[in-house]
């Protein structure tokens, strides 16, 4: 596996063009905001929906300008997801570095969201990309859709295969298949192309969600906290398939320490490794490795290229990372 500085290195111009964007998109005149927004841009992630967007450009007519508006608005709406996700999630740490509402609290983490969210979405009508934000826009409403769900069956602890990928499809696939659709788009591709575009970041998205709900259950560093999922009684694919192997005593046992002990450590560490003895996690690796496979062939259909190649390296980092 190519490192993520790797693989940005055949599109390290077109990354350093969208910084430059994306951070001159959060300019606020309000002195708060402009600390908050400081603090986020130098905090930067693994920026891989930007690099999905010019990788998608590029594999079908081409990058142009509004390649680069497309790239900054899907990276200005996920980040305004996670401030307000770590706010939904109770989570103090993003990034290696404590989320917004740790350092500013629930209020202001709010309306930190919405601001990312409304200079997204005037970045792209400022300049007439309605077909992007028509891409965009749709995913956001999936994405709030999808927490919700969660919210809804998740927690009730009694979820099934369906029900995860219902979920993640929704909150995480559907914006990375909105990078893929909007690169193609920008670029002129027809329909067609752009729905098989869709359709590829779809694959990547729900294999990308797989991986980070198995980092949930790991040791590592990930630059956010872990074992958070079963604190906060979110069940995904690891759990699901280990309380489906378990006998029923087992079962029972484990549904009753996420209900009403997932608050103590001691407890968490009793059902990550009934979780590991039981193999949720080569199962969900295995589970993984299909959406993989599934987006490696609709890319196989693209004529080989340097595009092409980054593309494959950025499909097989989503799910060999360690962060
Ligand atoms: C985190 O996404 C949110 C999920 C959908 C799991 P990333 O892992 O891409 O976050 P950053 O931008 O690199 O921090
Ligand atoms: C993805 O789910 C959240 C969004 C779609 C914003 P998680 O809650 O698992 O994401 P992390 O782990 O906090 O990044
Ligand atoms: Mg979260
Ligand atoms: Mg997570």
């Amino acid at each position: 596996m190519l490192s993520i500085d790797e693989i940005k290195k055949p599109i390290a111009a077109e990354i350093d063009a969208f910084e430059e964007k994306f951070t001159a998109s959060m300019k606020s005149s309000v002195p708060l905001l402009d600390r908050i927004t400081h603090y986020i841009v130098k905090r930067k992630g693994k920026q891989i929906r930007p690099m999905f967007v010019f990788l998608s450009a590029s594999l079908c007519d081409g990058i142009n300008e509004s390649t680069y508006r497309g790239a900054a608005l899907v990276e200005l709406l996920h980040t305004a997801s996670l401030v307000h996700d770590d706010v939904v999630d109770n989570s103090y740490q993003r990034r290696g570095f404590f989320s917004i509402n740790a350092l500013w609290k629930n209020k202001i983490a709010v309306l930190v969201g919405d601001f990312l969210l409304s200079k997204g979405l005037l970045l792209s009508v400022e300049h007439n990309d309605f077909h992007l934000l028509r891409i965009v826009s749709e995913a956001v409403r999936q994405m709030s859709e999808g927490e919700l769900l969660q919210i809804e069956k998740v927690r009730r602890l009694d979820i099934d295969e369906a029900i995860y990928y219902d979920v993640i499809r929704q909150k995480t696939a559907s914006l990375i298949a909105s990078c893929c659709a909007c690169g193609a788009a920008s670029s002129g591709a027809d329909e067609t192309t752009v729905e098989k575009m869709r359709l590829f970041g779809e694959k990547i998205g729900i294999a990308f969600q797989i991986k980070d709900d198995m980092f949930d259950f790991g040791t590592d560093d990930v630059g956010k906290p872990l074992g958070i999922d079963i604190k906060e009684k979110k069940i995904t694919l690891p759990l699901i398939y280990a309380l489906n192997q378990a006998s029923s005593s087992d079962k029972k046992r484990m549904i009753n320490l996420v209900k009403n002990h997932n608050d103590e450590p001691k407890k968490i560490a009793e059902i990550i490794n009934f979780v590991k003895s039981t193999g949720g996690l080569q199962y969900a690796e295995s589970q993984m490795k299909i959406y993989q496979d599934d987006a490696f062939a609709i890319l196989n259909t693209f004529p080989e290229g340097e595009a092409r190649t980054s593309l494959e390296q950025l499909v097989r980092y989503t799910t060999e990372r360690n962060k």
